[in-house]
């Protein structure tokens, strides 16, 4: 046997339990579906090979993954977990060592899984077995009286006194290929279910003289199966309580880890303080004392030291420098760069803007398809006007640019450095450096205005 690993991830059942029309190891878990979670941990294991066996549903489970570097082995009809293994047998290197895994249970730790694979030569198998409080549906795992596993009984084979065995089969297990390929098609289904069951290989490589090793998990969760909505919720919360503690325990304050979510990779520097409720997607990085306030949405952004994201703020897909200020009740989307110091106040929304050094955007206002320079003021309700109904077009801004309130700025338009706009303008036309424009119509005032009058019931 050498030292190549090839794995096998069983993901062809329907999920029944799930009623949903999403193949159940699609469903996602932390941003990520269950069986990419299970494609990482067998790549972390250096694994040469991998295959998943999908039937189900499987056109979809294959255009979802077709950027893995993964074999595909269908079972067009579901006769049990040995029956899917055997699907894989063409994939496997006939002197390797093979992981069985299950796509739906996706916190299964590499950990774990080098253990199990140290426990297996060419005379012999291992089996990942879990102490657990309530093993209703699960494989108990029979040991003879010298601890040896002997054979491991399905719930609906097992007897009273089998049932109330507590260390159950995580389904996982691990096998000289070689092996593996003798014991299969000798695998029968005389059982409740009327399947071929993964499971009865045990006796087999007992019958054949060969021995069955064991390694038992550290935790309840990382053997979990997902097969319902309540299991897929408990899982979420598990895997985001132990994120949220790694986080702790590098220096993050979170004020409630209990209500925080990273459905991606959050890389913080140090006091980094995050209110309730953040949720935090793709890749995200923190400066030293960045501040984010609670319902904030952080999505594959970076953020410099000391900037403050008050409540309610959404950030996708931008850049943001340090001593910024958002919020609360901000909106940034794709392709916005704040410079250091800027300023996005309340219900102001930017795309694809560039807000150079000190400047601000306070109030109401939407930013889209702007190069803005520094120190620049734009007043409350200001909108560049970037779209006329089929192509975009830039707006820029210089350095020094005063903008009054409940300003149309009519883009292409260029606002050159220390220009000065009215409140109510719409720009339609370039400003030039120092220039104050007014774009509106002039105020008239009449005298003695006659408002319309009631008539009283007439
Ligand atoms: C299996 C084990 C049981 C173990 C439990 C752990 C067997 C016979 N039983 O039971 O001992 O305690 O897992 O969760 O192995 N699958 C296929 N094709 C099939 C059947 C299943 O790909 O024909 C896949 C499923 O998609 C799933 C996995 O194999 O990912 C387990 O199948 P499931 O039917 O859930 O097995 P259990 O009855 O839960
Ligand atoms: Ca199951």
């Amino acid at each position: 046997m050498s030292s190549n690993l090839n794995v096998v991830i069983l993901a062809a059942g329907k999920g029944t339990r799930m009623y949903s029309q999403t193949p159940k190891v699609l469903h996602e878990l932390a941003g990520r579906s269950l069986v990419e979670h299970v494609i990482a941990t067998a790549a972390s294991l250096n694994s040469q090979n991998t295959t998943l066996v999908i039937g189900y549903q499987a056109e979809q489970i294959q255009t979802k993954l077709a950027h893995l570097p993964l074999n595909f082995a269908l079972q067009t009809e579901q006769k049990g977990t040995a029956h899917a293994v055997e699907q894989a047998i063409p994939m496997l290197d006939e002197r390797a060592k093979v992981l069985v895994l299950y796509g739906d249970v996706p916190l299964i730790k590499a950990s774990s899984l080098e253990k199990l694979l140290e426990k297996i030569d060419e005379q012999s198998m291992a089996v990942l077995t879990c102490e657990v409080s309530q093993p209703e549906g699960l494989g108990r795992i029979i040991r003879n009286t010298k601890g040896e596993i002997s054979a491991i009984v399905e719930e609906k084979d097992a007897d009273d006194e089998q049932r109330k065995i507590t260390e159950i089969n995580t389904g996982i297990m691990a096998f000289p290929a070689e092996k593996l390929k003798q014991w299969l098609p000798r695998i029968q289904n005389n059982n409740a279910q009327q399947e071929y069951y993964l499971t009865d290989i045990v006796e087999l490589c007992i019958k054949d003289g060969n021995k069955v090793n064991s390694v038992s998990c550290m935790n309840e969760q990382e053997a979990s199966g997902v097969n319902n909505m309540l299991q897929l919720a408990t899982l979420e919360r598990a895997y985001q309580k132990e994120q949220a503690l790694k986080l702790m325990l590098q220096g993050v304050k979170l004020f409630d880890p209990a209500r925080f979510d990273c459905r991606g990779e959050l890389e913080a520097d140090t006091e980094v303080q995050i209110d309730i409720n953040v949720i935090v997607e793709g890749r995200v990085r923190l400066g030293k004392g960045v501040y984010i306030g609670p319902n904030c949405v952080l999505k594959n952004c970076s953020i410099e030291a000391g900037t403050r994201i008050d409540a309610n703020s959404v950030i996708e897909d931008a850049s943001i420098g340090s001593k910024c200020s958002i919020g609360p009740f901000a909106r940034i989307r794709p392709g916005t760069r704040l410079d250091d110091e800027a300023k996005i106040g309340n219900f102001v929304e930017t795309k694809k803007a560039h807000i150079g050094k000190g400047s601000k955007v306070n109030h109401l206002s939407y930013v889209g398809d702007t190069e803005m320079g520094s120190s620049v003021n734009v007043g409350a309700g200001t909108i560049t006007c970037n779209y006329d109904g089929v192509n975009k077009f830039q707006t820029i801004i210089g350095n020094n640019v005063f903008i009054g309130s409940n300003t149309a700025l009519v883009a292409p338009v260029r606002l050159a450095d220390g220009a000065t706009v009215g409140a109510g303008s719409v720009v339609t036309k370039n400003v030039e450096a120092e220039q104050l424009a007014i774009g509106r119509s002039k105020q008239t005032n009449i005298d003695g205005w006659q408002r319309p009058q009631k008539n009283n019931g007439k």
